[in-house]
């Protein structure tokens, strides 16, 4: 029998499955709802200082395939998910994830976590695409440099991770990981975040499925995968000793398989656990055990990384 335990820093995982920031993650009756499945560990909703209402609705569609949004961060600010970890009882892991969207209110997010022990790994959202009239900081290749230089480095002293947009060409993968590379604090990358600004549209009513940003919203869903399995793939090639987490476009146990292939330490789940609840959690990880069981892998390290 195949075993999924997988290792990530200081923590060992029963399995490779997390849902992802935004999805399960906004109210602690979602949390504890995470907490109760089948997962080796969970995030929180992307925390700003202040709690966020969001966009004006509907900011969420989906279809059997895809799904649109633009939330605008609606959360119930820093306090409630840091106070929501530090009571959380053994078990399983729950990763902080921050939104960055003004950097004086990252600085004191960051001086405020820094103290407490049972943070560990944040998650930096530098690729919340819903922010009306704000670029996504990671595709800002100074602007991030400037963040993690002044902001991040100089507010938190341990470990962290940066929740990244897609990239669509290997060479700003290259000046990507040139400006990751001089921050060491930096030890995982999520891969990725929605593709930004896209327009679906209904045909019925010759508009947008979303209202905000005048329907321009973040994809999710079926059609990214092979976007995200080209980042995490990129990302670990060019930066082996950082863990990249996958995200995006997973469905099945096959989908997280392609994506540990490519290198990806473990997976993170938004629009399918959104569309089918948290029962598909389980179903996965057993999709992802009877491919290893077929294919005669006793650990995910049997192929992680191998894609040929
Ligand atoms: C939201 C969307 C994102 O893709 C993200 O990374 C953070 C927040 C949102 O609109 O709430």
């Amino acid at each position: 029998m195949c075993s999924l335990v997988t290792r990530f820093r200081s923590l060992i995982l029963h399995n490779p499955i997390s849902n992802a920031a935004g999805v399960f993650g906004t109210h602690t009756d979602e949390l504890d709802q995470m907490f109760r499945t089948h997962s080796g560990l969970m995030v929180t909703k992307s925390a700003t200082l202040g709690s966020r209402v969001g966009n004006k609705w509907p900011a969420y569609w989906e279809n059997s395939q895809i799904s649109v949004n633009s939330m605008g961060l609606p959360n119930n600010g820093i306090e409630y998910y840091v106070d929501y970890i530090r009571d959380l009882p053994e078990g399983k892991p729950c990763i902080l994830s921050i939104a960055n969207i003004d950097n004086e209110q990252t600085a004191d997010i960051l001086q405020y976590i820094n103290e407490l022990d049972y943070i560990k790994y944040p998650e930096i959202n530098v690729s919340c695409p819903n922010i009306e009239g704000k670029e996504q900081l990671a595709y800002d290749y100074e602007g991030l440099e400037y963040f993690l230089t002044n902001i991040l480095d100089k507010n938190y002293t341990k470990p962290y991770g940066l929740k990244l947009p897609p990239y669509f060409d290997p060479v700003h993968i290259d000046l990507v990981s040139d400006i990751i590379e001089s921050h060491p604090n930096i030890v995982f990358l999520t891969c990725i975040n929605s593709v930004g600004n896209v327009l679906h549209i209904d045909i019925d009513t010759e508009s947008s499925v979303i209202i905000p940003k005048s329907g321009l919203g973040g994809l999710g869903g079926d059609y990214i995968l092979p976007i995200a399995l080209s980042n995490v793939y990129q990302f670990k090639k060019r930066l082996p000793h950082i863990d990249i987490i996958g995200c995006g476009g997973i469905r099945s146990g096959e989908d997280v398989f392609k994506h540990i292939l490519v290198g990806a330490t473990f997976v993170q789940i938004g629009t399918h656990l959104n569309r089918k609840g948290l029962g598909s959690i389980e179903r996965i990880a057993e999709e992802l055990r009877s491919i290893m069981n077929k294919k005669g892998y006793q650990t995910l390290d049997d192929f992680r990384g191998h894609y040929k």
